[in-house]
């Protein structure tokens, strides 16, 4: 027998039993003539002590152990002489008996500690051991304790879950296609699916008016901290519904999981914000909430006063720095640097310090009197002691930087606090979005997102003031899930094609099965989908999505422990008809 108990399990009540553990050696030291080691599984670690005057071919055997040699030990449980209140198994230790080498170990080329010494890489490609260490088998665990109350609630609920194909002809969500080459149908390809949107809305034509599934989705998109190549969404759809049934749905299913898994109760409705609203006060359409800090447009105050940089601009715009107004000379100059970053693409910063005598000082003191400043610190609802930071330009580009500089304030002022959760529902989001590039409208979501009614008569008239049917679920700045009520109507589907510039040939060459599948009594439909390890990270308090899925890629795409992609065989390559072509700037 392995095992009696696990590594985590011991307590001072076992004391005396024989028992027998086994695991992966932590670490070994001696002290006198006694050797302890600390043997580890995915429960917990126990003391070992071996006594050389008692035993001492089995000490010596002890004493050649390397860490992460696999053993197996039997001994009686004992009672620590320098208990470790730490540990819950700190109380006893085993005097060991019998030891067993199991398999040795190489030396790890990191320390399987909870900070281990390997750099992000290594640790990749050696996922296998990272996976050993106690974080991320505690993400794991909430990763799949998650997974479990998703299925409860919804089963609950009446769902099914239902699997959906990955080989599949291209659905249109946006990103690239990762495709797959067809052995048996030469020179043609499946695409692995962005979502399972398509098949989600032909189970609600077929009847299955309750889907969802925990599925992994394949977007050949840019990575970031919050991507993966390969992801996996807790896709849902319901038939016979209208938003308000698929958002309360879907709110309860949230509370259940704060409660089950964290404790966490909400005893209110999450709020519901309009995307114009979100766009206005905080620059996102994902704002985090969990601080104020809103966005105050003071263009027609700033204005004409002979300051060419808000002469020219078309919008400004401040925010309130609670307190902040006895920042150094240092600390707004690092806030200027901040915002002039490429990636958010100010040309500058003005700020003005309402002191707490209440006079101003700012750094435009050459063009505005304090009757000017304090029109804009009444505008503003800033009060003495408050730092105002003021941003100017386009509008669009002037509020996306100053959603970033109102993050990294919220940041340093402490006001996003990892252990509050602020989630809203988004609603409202435009229908159709410009693209310069294409000269088209493209649909923001996907082309099967239903207008809202009221907005159906503008589709002659003007179709980027559309509105949509749809929603996203944000938890602190996170975008964790959306989605929308979709057309099941062949003449608004027609209409919404014809606003997206296709032909009747292109909707029906793309999108054939779908339109088939509506001609036969398709019902009111709508869903959402909510990204799972997103969910997971937030939970878990983690910053990358990487933490808690088992074996991800590195921002380059690339599984660096399987090496992936690679090459394939000319064999392989013969046998699906294909031939490669150099890249250009591949030497
Ligand atoms: P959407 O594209 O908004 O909607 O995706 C739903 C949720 O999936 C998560 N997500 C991702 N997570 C990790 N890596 C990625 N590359 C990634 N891309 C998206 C986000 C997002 O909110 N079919 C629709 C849903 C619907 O309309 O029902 C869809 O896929 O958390």
């Amino acid at each position: 027998m392995y095992r009696t108990h696990t590594c985590g399990e011991l307590r001072a009540t076992h004391l005396n039993q024989q028992v027998t553990l086994s695991g992966w050696v932590q670490k070994s030291r001696e002290l006198g003539g006694m050797t302890f080691v600390d043997v580890r599984d995915r429960y917990g670690i126990t003391q070992l002590v071996f006594d050389l005057s008692k035993n001492a071919e089995l000490a010596q055997l002890a004493r050649d152990l390397g860490r992460e040699y696999v053993i197996s030990v039997s001994g009686k449980v004992i009672e620590r002489q320098s208990k470790n209140s730490k540990m819950p198994t700190g109380d006893i230790e085993i005097l060991v008996s019998y030891l067993t080498i199991l398999n040795k170990s190489e030396v790890p080329p990191f320390t399987i500690e909870d900070n281990s010494d390997g750099g992000d890489e290594l640790r990749m490609k050696y996922r296998y051991l990272d996976l050993r260490r106690n974080p991320l088998q505690k993400s794991m665990e909430l990763r799949h304790n998650m997974g479990i109350e998703v299925r409860n609630f919804l089963h609950k609920e009446g769902f099914f879950e239902i699997e959906t194909p990955y080989l599949i002809k291209s659905t249109p969500e946006g990103a690239r296609d990762f495709v797959v080459p067809s052995r048996m149908n030469a020179n043609q390809f499946y695409a692995l699916p962005q979502s399972p949107q398509t098949f989600k809305q032909l189970l609600m034509v077929a009847g299955y008016d309750r889907y969802f599934q925990i599925v992994r989705c394949f977007r050949d998109e840019d990575l970031r901290a919050d991507r993966q190549p390969e992801f996996t969404q807790i896709d849902c759809e319901m038939a016979f519904v209208e938003r308000d049934d698929i958002l309360n749905t879907f709110e309860k299913m949230t509370k259940h999981l704060f409660k089950t898994v964290k404790n966490l109760e909400f005893e209110y409705e999450f709020p519901k914000m309009a995307y114009d609203d979100a766009m206005t006060f905080y620059g996102s359409d994902k704002p985090d909430i969990r601080f104020d800090m809103k966005f105050v447009e003071i263009t027609h105050l700033a204005k004409g006063k002979g300051f060419v940089v808000f002469d020219s601009a078309a919008y400004v715009a401040g925010i309130v720095a609670t307190g902040c107004a006895g920042y150094s000379r240092k600390e707004t100059d690092q806030l200027t640097e901040f915002v002039k970053k490429p990636q958010i693409g100010a040309k500058g910063m003005v700020y003005v310090k309402y002191e707490t005598d209440g006079t101003f000082k700012s750094s435009v003191d050459k063009f505005f009197d304090a009757d000017a400043l304090k029109s804009w610190a009444n505008a503003m609802e800033a009060k003495p002691g408050d730092l105002l930071l003021i941003l100017s330009g386009d509008k669009t580009q002037t509020q996306k930087a100053l959603c970033e500089l109102r993050l990294e304030m919220g940041e340093r002022l402490g006001l996003r606090n990892k252990n509050k959760f602020a989630p809203l529902w988004v609603v409202d989001f435009p229908l159709l979005e410009w693209n310069e590039e294409a000269h088209r409208f493209f649909a923001m979501h996907h082309p099967f997102t239903s207008p809202k009614p009221e907005d159906m008569d503008k589709f002659d008239t003007n179709p980027g003031a559309i509105k949509a049917n749809a929603y996203d679920l944000v938890i602190n700045g996170v975008e964790i899930g959306g989605g929308s009520i979709r057309i099941h109507d062949r003449e608004l589907q027609a209409k919404m094609f014809n606003a997206l510039g296709f032909t009747t040939e292109e909707a029906e060459d793309q999108f054939g099965f779908l339109l088939n599948a509506f001609r036969y009594g398709a019902p009111p439909h709508g869903g959402v989908a909510f990204g799972f390890d997103r969910l997971v990270s937030l939970f878990a308090g983690f910053d990358s999505i990487r933490d808690v899925i088992a074996f991800p890629k590195n921002n380059s795409g690339r599984d660096v422990m399987i090496d992936s992609p690679s090459a394939i065989a000319n064999t392989q390559l013969e046998e699906l008809f294909l031939t490669l072509k150099k890249p250009q700037n591949l030497k």
